[in-house]
């Protein structure tokens, strides 16, 4: 039994596809799982409640408002291992990524400390709507595991996207997410994320576009695996779920160089994914520069190279990855910053490649490792990004 013990809240929305979740269900309770079931009111028109909690053994929950649920919705989040919204109609997809709560399902979704896994389902015109990708691309990079879509036959009678994965696939994928929970348990990992703001000035400083999303999104995998995640963030535009993770907020190279070798020794796996200042001003105005001249220079000094100053401490048992954003020479330029700073590993993004690099919810890389590895990943959500690239460095590790 691959799901034995495991403790499941599948959320059922308004969808053709409500039918399947009987076979999710019958196939939870044969692989061992306990599962609790919450219907939104929509999806009992697609399926009977009588029918899931027949076969969950358990009875499905609808109504917010029900004294018996109404204080259930913060208790079920925190009794599930995992919560499936299988399928996630569009609707309900857009109330998650707008944090409505008008339904007991969107309260136990907005109350779940647990992961949380969505199984799209709907028709190819909704599906292939920018609000839909918007808010799903959302979702990802909130840190839900998206399930993704299959092509075939659709409600409409049309043949398209659209369609919600098979049950054997979604049962697959958790499966599979439990073997990754424990990957990674009594590891420390350390990951850097976002820019620096080198100071001119009380109001002007030398930044760069990185948005953080990148970062983040490893340290959540790493989290989701089960290692203990530092994470030394430089001052991001935007707000970001960091729940569980040991979060240092920093501004400049020179604090983010102090975050990490205060945590670097006792550190297993080290990826850093900030977009470090290389230089700093040599000075800081106590106060705001006033216009004088036509033209104004300001002295620079080069910062701390925070990932060469790790490889050099680094012991046989650290694994120390870093990236390389390049513009022209990728590969070359990569791999002599494989070597140049010590590294293990070197994650190759290039502002060539469309939708790969800052701020974008997608990226684009290559990984190069110092026994001469080297792999190709599609264009694909940081999300998944973020978990080929732990997944290369569990490879790593245990090669
Ligand atoms: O944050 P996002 O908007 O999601 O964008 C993600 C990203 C594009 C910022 C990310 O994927 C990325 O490429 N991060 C590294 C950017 C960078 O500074 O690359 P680099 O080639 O200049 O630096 C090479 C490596 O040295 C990086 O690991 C960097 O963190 C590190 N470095 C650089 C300078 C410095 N003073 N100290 C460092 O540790």
């Amino acid at each position: 039994m691959l799901l034995k013990g495991k403790k499941i809240v599948l959320g059922v929305t308004g969808s053709i596809a409500a039918y399947k979740s009987a076979l999710i269900v019958r196939a939870l309770i044969k692989e061992g799982a306990e599962v609790k079931v919450i219907m939104t009111a929509a999806a009992k028109d697609f399926i009977s409640p009588l029918t899931l909690s027949t076969l969950s053994k358990h009875p499905v929950l609808i109504d917010i408002f029900r004294e018996d649920t109404w204080s259930n919705h913060v208790m079920l989040g925190r009794w599930a291992d995992i919560m499936l919204v299988a399928p996630l109609s569009c609707n309900t997809l857009a109330k998650m990524t707008a944090g409505l709560c008008d339904n007991l399902l969107l309260a136990v979704y907005l109350s779940a400390t647990c992961p949380v896994m969505l199984a799209p389902a709907m028709d190819e015109d909704m599906w292939k709507h920018p609000s839909t990708h918007r808010n799903l691309q959302t979702l990802a990079a909130d840190g839900n595991i998206i399930v993704p879509v299959t092509n075939g036959e659709l409600a409409s009678g049309l043949f398209g996207e659209g369609r919600m994965a098979e049950p054997e696939t979604i049962i697959s994928s958790l499966v599979q997410q439990f073997k990754s929970a424990g990957r990674l348990s009594g590891k420390k990992a350390l990951v850097t994320a976002g820019p620096t703001y080198e100071h001119i000035d009380p109001v002007r400083f030398i930044g760069n576009h990185s948005s953080g999303k990148m970062g983040v999104a490893i340290a959540r995998e790493l989290l989701q695996c089960g290692a203990a995640v530092t994470l030394v963030l430089g001052p991001v535009p935007g707000t970001f779920v960091l729940d569980g993770l040991n979060v240092i907020n920093v501004q400049t190279a020179e604090e983010m160089y102090n975050a990490c070798h205060s945590v670097f020794e006792e550190t297993d796996i080290t990826v850093m994914a900030a977009a470090v200042a290389d230089y700093t001003p040599v000075a800081v105005a106590p106060e705001k520069i006033k216009k004088k001249e036509e033209s104004w220079q300001v002295a620079l000094q080069k910062t701390p190279d925070i990932l060469k100053s790790l490889g050099q401490k680094k012991t046989g048992r650290q694994v120390l990855a870093g990236f390389a954003l390049e513009t022209t020479n990728e590969r070359e330029n990569a791999l002599a910053k494989l070597q140049q700073k010590n590294a293990d590993i070197i994650v190759l993004n290039s502002l060539r490649d469309s939708g790969a690099g800052f701020g974008k919810d997608t990226n684009k890389v290559t990984v190069f490792d110092r026994n001469g590895g080297e792999k190709h990943f599609d264009l694909k959500s940081k999300a998944a990004v973020a978990k080929d690239i732990v997944d290369y460095i569990i490879e790593y590790i245990h090669v």
